[in-house]
């Protein structure tokens, strides 16, 4: 048996995490071959507390193969020991006759120190995803106080990956295939209304997806219909993706540890100038991943309409990142 990793998972009384903990601890997320110690971490609220010994009752009684041992803690200093892979998912919720500005500066009450505990305690090589919103933007504070401590900001991403699922699965389900013959799908930008899907690039069982759908359905359904979805599922169901996110969130961080054997995957990564982004931003980009690392997919031609998409989802970007400003200095 090889020697088990850390994983630690934020949020872990939480809807998504009750999902997430028990495809990390089945083996979805490393290997059948890879044991796990689960770091949960929680608020230090008793009753929530409580509701996560209730979840690590329910792991314990599927008596896991891959489960080593299971640790709650409250505090990230001491969550994030050694840790191997850290999924940031708890975030503060937007609250009633809460600004954006508001939401983004309690949100980086949450990052900073997460990112700097991540610096001080994790294990140098940690990957950490951040799946609570607003993502990009608390990937950006955790990214920058981790590189204040040591970390490459590229060791903390942004999860765009159940966007990407979501346009593979409309676009499967329109030309009539299965998402496995689909490829090159891009989401480009933040995880958020703005967010570009592009299958400029696409293609459906080796064809260009573009040949096969008109634009005015590309325009005027798939785009919105990717962009919209939280909405449609919470509209839906009464309560947010839970499922469907600790699924991407296990396929972005499985991806990033283990290769992604060429394909391309969507990725919010620190921004480097590729595609005319400049730096200073967590942006949606396609890429590849290898040897535990991963790099953007470069010389992709950008077409107006394409252009016009990824600079508006950069704004928004540009203009959270300027609400959080002060917390980046
Ligand atoms: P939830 O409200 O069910 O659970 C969140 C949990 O995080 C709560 O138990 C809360 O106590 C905990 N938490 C808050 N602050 C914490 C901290 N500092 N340390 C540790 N735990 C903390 O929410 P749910 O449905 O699990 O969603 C979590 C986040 O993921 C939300 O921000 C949601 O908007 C986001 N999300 C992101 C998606 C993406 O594609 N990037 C998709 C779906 C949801």
């Amino acid at each position: 048996m090889k020697k088990p990793v850390k994983v630690a998972i934020t949020g872990a009384a939480g809807q998504i995490a009750y999902s997430l903990i028990f495809r990390v601890a089945s083996g979805s997320l490393l290997g059948p071959d890879q044991p796990v110690i689960l770091q949960l971490l929680e608020v230090p609220v008793p009753e929530v507390l409580e509701k996560l010994k209730g979840t690590v009752m329910e792991v314990d009684d599927c008596a896991f193969p891959l489960v080593h041992s299971i640790e709650i803690h409250s505090d990230p200093m001491s969550g994030f020991e050694g840790t191997d892979y850290a999924l940031l998912v708890g975030a503060r919720p937007r609250g009633p006759g809460m600004e954006r500005k508001d939401l983004l500066t309690a949100n980086g009450g949450i990052f900073g120190p997460q990112g700097k505990a991540l610096a001080a305690k994790a294990s140098k090589d940690v990957r950490a995803l951040v799946v609570g919103n607003p993502a990009n933007t608390n990937a950006l504070i955790a990214a920058t106080a981790a590189a204040k401590g040591g970390l490459d900001p590229k060791q903390i991403h942004a999860m765009v990956r159940l966007d990407h699922n979501r346009a593979v699965s409309q676009l499967a389900t329109k030309t009539g295939v299965h998402g496995n013959d689909i490829e090159k799908v891009i989401i480009w930008g933040n995880h958020s209304s703005t967010q570009y899907p592009d299958i400029s690039h696409t293609t459906v069982g080796g064809k260009a997806a573009k040949s096969l759908v008109d634009q005015a359905w590309v325009e005027k359904d798939f785009i919105p219909t990717v962009q919209q979805r939280g909405a449609a599922i919470i509209k839906a169901r009464g309560l947010s993706s839970a499922a469907s996110a600790a699924s991407a969130a296990v396929d972005h961080v499985r991806d990033w540890a283990l290769g992604s054997n060429g394909k391309w995957v969507s990725m919010g990564v620190p921004s480097d100038g590729s595609y005319g982004i400049k730096p200073g931003i967590v942006y949606g980009y396609p890429c590849i991943c290898k040897n535990g690392q991963y790099e953007i997919v470069q010389g992709l031609s950008v077409d107006e309409f394409s252009r016009a998409r990824m600079t508006v989802t950069e704004n928004e970007l540009r203009e959270e990142r300027a609400a959080i400003e002060d917390l980046l200095a």
